[in-house]
């Protein structure tokens, strides 16, 4: 079953509504809905006070009307009464400012006040629904990190303290790791060590590295102490919580492994033409976090609220949209919200049921969308291995885009991921995103934008992909502590790649240094070659005649970022034997097990070749030879000899 629904939110409303609310969600084939998501004011008005009663009667709607409940444990905002008594529970910004009440995601993550009384609620819903017929998934928090990623308070200094006794012991190990013989910042105590607070010049890069490591660790510790607390009650129930696509402040690696099933919340403008792309790497990035599918817990049927300008979704572009998500892995489509809300600060946000009713573009899409997920049911569950692996570590983006002490701040992760994701995509090549370490048996092409921070071990494991191997500009920088590896860079991929980094030269926005590959922008490097030969030239410049991109054996060390790296991923592709699909622009093409996915993100009709025949899943029309596809149109090819 793909699953359908959204974000419901009954509290906003008068119990009449919501026998409408029902009679329209069965109308439209809305299988599940995450509620409970901000209730915790609601739900326990006063310590230890619960009212429980209107939960009960929305669960027994939701399940007398065949629709699931993804319960949340509503915890994402804590209540104003808790708060008051506990004022240094809310956090405190960089600068020592403790924010106010008023929005949502109000807490310190490491406050023990609002951990005990956020897994103390957990516990007291899941003992309440544990056995309650619509239950059949754990929402806890909701996206961790969205508003409150860090918290600079005394209390989260002293957990701080105590992650960094935990990873070094000694204040010693911790004066070697973060080399505080420079400007005289040698601690001979643990209690001496602060939060990177607001300072009078740069911050010591590896108290941040290490801060950044801390944040996502501590809300993590939340997460697993609400979840510990619903194991102990539903040992049986899946587990989640809604990730934000491609986040820098949480290690994903680390947080899906956390979770039973990864979910995913994805907005992108209506009114980018391209954004299509980089979401769908953020939805690969889902499908490969546990290597299995994943669901898309919330989309916006049209516009969001929260864009300086939003632009609603064309006609046909929820569907579109929505099939992206499957194509890419995803078991189901959901949305904030149902309901569009009639006061708050997502007052204007789209929802499937629109302020005009049923009457409505929007209304009329969500039914045809639900139609359309009811004959694609059998795509549920598939999934496959994509033949290109792009490299991601957390710990690497953050040594990466520290502010203020590097050669140039403009290299930033998630456009090194898309220079080489969208010359892929644009090609039907399927594409998985993987940490250092995993198993990369089956990839015939291995792709590293970037490994600014770069272990012996990560090395190594990179010298076992089976295929070609590329590594990227500024890689093999730094070890885990931020500390440069001697030598020159790529440090331990110097072996891999033949190369050695004399010096790195960056350019300024409005340069362009010609290669021989097409023109190097913001990043190039001189290069010193003892193993390797070279594929690419600068032509011109200070690095005129020196090698811009090399080669030894399987390995392709790329020493600059290329405007466009089609012309050098073309001969990659030959080289690995991936072969690409010719497809007009603004057409994505994406394989999922025995389904292809055509989805035209254009306002005009396309037609494209198809080399496999099969059956449209969405029309039920056999097809062969070729496509035509609709402005915004799709097809959902079963492929003939997989059904
Ligand atoms: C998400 C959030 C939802 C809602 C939505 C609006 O970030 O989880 O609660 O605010 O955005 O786009």
């Amino acid at each position: 079953m793909l699953r359908f629904g959204g974000d419901y939110n009954p509290e906003q409303w008068p119990e009449e509504v919501w026998a409408e609310d029902m009679r329209l969600m069965a109308e439209a084939g809305v299988n599940m809905a995450t509620i409970a998501v901000f209730s915790w004011s609601r739900l326990e008005p006063a310590e230890g006070a619960h009212d429980f009663g209107w939960l009960d009667r929305v669960m027994d709607l939701l399940h007398a009307h065949g629709i699931d409940a993804d319960l949340a444990t509503a915890t994402a905002t804590p209540p104003p009464w808790l708060v008051r008594r506990h004022p240094e529970m809310m956090p405190v910004n960089a600068d020592g400012v403790r924010l106010e009440f008023g929005s949502r995601q109000g807490y310190c993550p490491s406050s023990p006040v609002y951990r005990a009384h956020a897994v103390r609620l957990a516990r007291t819903i899941a003992l309440r629904y544990r056995e309650h017929p619509a239950l059949k998934m754990w929402h806890i928090g909701n996206e961790y990190a969205d508003h409150t990623l860090e918290c600079f308070c005394d209390v989260s200094a002293a957990h701080f303290r105590a992650w960094l006794e935990h990873r070094y012991t000694t204040v010693d190990g911790l004066n070697a790791a973060w080399g505080t013989s420079c400007w005289g910042q040698h601690y001979t105590g643990f209690d001496q060590v602060e939060p990177p607070r607001t300072a009078p010049g740069p911050v010591n890069p590896s108290q941040l590295l290490d801060w950044r490591r801390f944040c996502s660790d501590a809300l993590l510790e939340l997460f697993e102490a609400e979840k510990a607390a619903l194991r102990e009650v539903t040992p049986g129930l899946p587990v989640t919580t809604n990730f934000m696509s491609i986040l820098h402040g949480l290690d994903y690696w680390k947080w899906s492994a956390a979770e039973d099933l990864v979910t995913d919340d994805a907005y992108p403008d209506p009114a980018d033409p391209s954004s299509h792309v980089a979401i769908a790497l953020s939805y690969d990035l889902m499908r490969s976090l546990k290597r299995q599918p994943w669901l898309l817990l919330e989309s916006a049927p049209s516009a969001v609220s929260w864009r300086a300008v939003n632009a609603p979704k064309p006609p046909g572009m929820m569907l579109l949209h929505s099939l992206q998500a499957l194509a890419h892995g995803s078991d189901g489509v959901m949305f904030f919200q149902w309901r569009q809300a009639r006061y708050g600060p997502e007052k204007f946000h789209s929802a499937l049921l629109p302020h005009g009713g049923t009457d409505t573009r929007t209304w009329r899409e969500t039914l045809q969308l639900g139609q359309a997920l009811t004959a694609l049911a059998e795509v549920a569950g598939s999934y496959e291995q994509a033949e290109v692996a792009l490299v991601l570590d957390w710990d690497s983006w953050w040594g990466l885009e520290a502010p203020e002490s590097m050669p140039s701040d403009r290299l930033k992760l998630k456009e090194l991921l898309l220079d080489w994701y969208a010359p892929l995509h644009a090609r039907g090549i399927g594409v998985d995103l993987v940490p250092p370490g995993r198993d990369l048996t089956g990839y015939r092409l291995v792709i590293a934008p970037n490994l600014y921070l770069c272990t012996q071990e990560t090395a190594t494991w990179l010298s076992t992909a089976p295929g070609q191997v590329v590594v990227g500009p500024f890689s093999g920088v730094v070890d885990p502590a931020d500390q440069v590896h001697q030598g020159g860079a790529p440090g331990p991929l110097r072996e891999l790649l033949g190369v050695t980094v004399e010096e790195f030269w960056p350019l300024h926005d409005e340069v362009r240094q010609e290669t021989g590959l097409g023109a190097a922008r913001t990043w190039t490097e001189w290069l010193r070659l003892h193993d390797a030969e070279p594929v690419a030239l600068y032509q011109g410049g200070e690095l005129d005649g020196r090698p811009a991109v090399t080669r030894r054996g399987r390995a392709t060390y790329v020493g600059c970022r290329l405007d466009d790296t089609t012309p050098l991923l073309l001969d990659l592709l030959v080289r690995a034997g991936v072969e690409p699909m010719e497809l007009p622009q603004g057409v994505e093409a994406v394989r999922r097990a025995g389904y292809l996915f055509l989805l035209n993100h254009t306002a005009i009709p396309q037609r494209l070749a198809l080399t496999s025949s099969g059956t449209d899943l969405l029309t039920r029309t056999p097809m062969h030879g070729h496509a035509e596809l609709p402005p915004r149109g799709a097809v959902v090819l079963r492929v003939e000899g997989n059904q």
